[in-house]
């Protein structure tokens, strides 16, 4: 009756504790169950006890005849039994409760048969909770809903009947009302009519490409949640956020039912498509602003400096008529001059890489990693690999200003010893690496959500390279450094 192996591997799940009685679940069992109850998947008694304790008759069963041995030194009646096939009259209980137990089971449905039979009022049945839904469904345990407030946490007996009755493919079972908020639908008519009515043509097409098996397989290997988009009742869209299970069907191997999860993330995403639109402009006018200011330090702030060495040097011509103290002050002075046209050129050249128009994107990397060996004691190491071709000039810039903002963030943020930049040229595409080994920071999550996040730097480099149909990804652990990759067909 159990799956091997499987009980162990959850245990540590969720709560499992048999010894513990969720008063919650007492909770429901209080108010919804009649006074005769059976519990199925008892363990050591610890429903049982309780329950009883509050005026009901209980009786538990369970698989395990340790537990169940437990179960009766406790006081509790009950006995070693399978839960699909309870050794008990039709109705000759009130209520059934099955406590995180369907999902233990290789056919839970055909456990709930079994309980429709001995149960005059109702099932009442939990499994576990919301968080761990997705841990569960990577484990392929199957279950019926989940334990959460605003779903629903127990099915009475007419709703199993409706459960059982309307399982045919792409019929809406059951809804809870938070869908009559994100659809506009009542819930009657929403349980009249089809996924396909409500769900947008894409995502009924990943729902109905499918028999069973497939469906099974595409949710399996489905990232979950995912997007997709929902038509409302008054003919909007909205985009939701979704998250599927299967539940199976009892006599077949099969999985009919979808269990689906939905939230409306239509204002969330709207906000990042307007902060990605505001960024790709940004970028836009970033560039254009870099030129701009670039020129101008070049023909004034340059040309200026310049000059105003070569005045310094004609005066030091004149040595003989200056006094000692006045070379060694023009001589500090020239220097001084010096050190500021370095850093004006280097400002210059890193706005408006000139050397990347001029020798391409390996000698600008080259003489990008060489001015931040100069500037701090990281060591940077570039290398190339494949052989290296020449990209269009949009290709060079986005590869460039995308290991620039990497850099920079290294100096700034990472506490690194090293970085290294490896750019590798496939045949259909350039690769550019650029990894740390500083301190690390946390991401956000989703992980490209960095629009959310106010990191803007990140975002920009993320945006650029979409622009060109490139891919940006970042990853990085805290203390374990940061690796930023860049992909792009060329
Ligand atoms: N290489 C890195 N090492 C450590 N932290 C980093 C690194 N890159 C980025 N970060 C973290 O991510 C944040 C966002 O980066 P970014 O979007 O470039 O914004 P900014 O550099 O303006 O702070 C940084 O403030 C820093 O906390
Ligand atoms: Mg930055």
């Amino acid at each position: 009756m159990q799956r091997k192996g499987i009980f162990r591997d959850t245990n540590s799940l969720y709560l499992t504790w048999n010894e513990y009685a969720s008063t919650k679940f007492i909770e429901f069992a209080r108010k919804y169950a009649g006074k005769m109850v059976l519990d199925v998947g008892c363990s050591i008694g610890a429903y049982s006890y309780k329950l009883n304790a509050l005026g009901f008759d209980c009786v538990g069963v369970d698989y395990n005849s340790e537990y169940v041995e437990k179960a009766i030194g406790k006081g509790v009646e009950a006995y070693k039994m399978d839960a699909y096939n309870l050794d008990f009259k039709d109705n000759r209980f009130d209520s059934v409760i099955m406590f995180e137990i369907l999902e233990h089971l290789e056919d839970p449905l055909l456990a709930l048969k079994e309980a429709k039979r001995v149960a005059k009022k109702n099932i009442i049945l939990t499994v576990p909770n919301f968080d761990k839904f997705h841990e569960l469904s990577t484990l392929k345990l199957t279950y019926s809903d989940v334990l959460e407030d605003d779903h629903r946490n127990f099915f009475t007996k007419n709703e199993i009947k409706v459960l059982f009755n309307n399982i045919s493919e792409n019929n809406i079972i059951m809804v809870n009302p938070a869908m009559v908020q994100i659809t506009g639908y009542t819930l009657d008519e929403l349980t009249k009519m089809k996924a396909s009515d409500l769900f947008s043509v894409l995502s009924y097409k990943v729902k109905a490409s499918s028999r069973a098996s497939k469906l099974q397989n595409r949710i399996e290997t489905m990232k979950q949640p995912y997007d997709s988009r929902i038509i409302r009742e008054d003919g909007d869209e909205r985009i939701i956020q979704i998250v599927d299970s299967l539940l199976p069907n009892a006599s077949a191997e099969q999985y009919l039912l979808i269990h689906t999860v939905v939230r409306d993330v239509t204002k969330e995403r709207q906000a990042s498509e307007n902060i990605r639109a505001y960024a790709t402009r940004v970028i836009d006018v970033e560039e254009r602003e870099r030129q701009h200011i670039a020129r101008e330090l070049h023909d004034e702030t340059v040309q200026s400096l310049a000059s105003l060495g070569m005045d310094i040097d004609l005066l030091l011509k004149n040595e003989r008529q200056l006094s000692r103290k006045a070379i060694e002050c023009l001589v500090e002075l020239r220097e001084r001059t010096n050190d500021l046209l370095k850093g004006v050129r280097y400002m210059c050249r890193s706005l408006r890489p000139l050397v990347l128009e001029e020798l391409g994107l390996c000698k600008a990397l080259q003489w990008l990693a060489s001015e931040v060996r100069d500037q701090s004691s990281i060591d940077v190491q570039f290398e190339v690999l494949g052989s290296s071709r020449v990209l269009s000039p949009e290709k060079d810039l986005t590869l460039f200003r995308i290991s620039q903002e990497a850099i920079n963030n290294v100096m700034r943020h990472a506490q690194a010893t090293m970085v290294r930049v490896k750019l590798e040229f496939g045949l259909e595409h350039v690769k550019l690496v650029i990894c740390d080994n500083g301190q690390g920071f946390e991401l956000p999550e989703p992980n490209t959500d960095f629009a959310n996040s106010q990191r803007m730097g990140l975002m920009g480099m993320r945006e650029r390279a979409r622009l060109l149909g490139g891919s940006l990804v970042v990853l990085s652990r805290l203390g374990e450094g940061t690796t930023v990759t860049l992909e792009l067909a060329t």
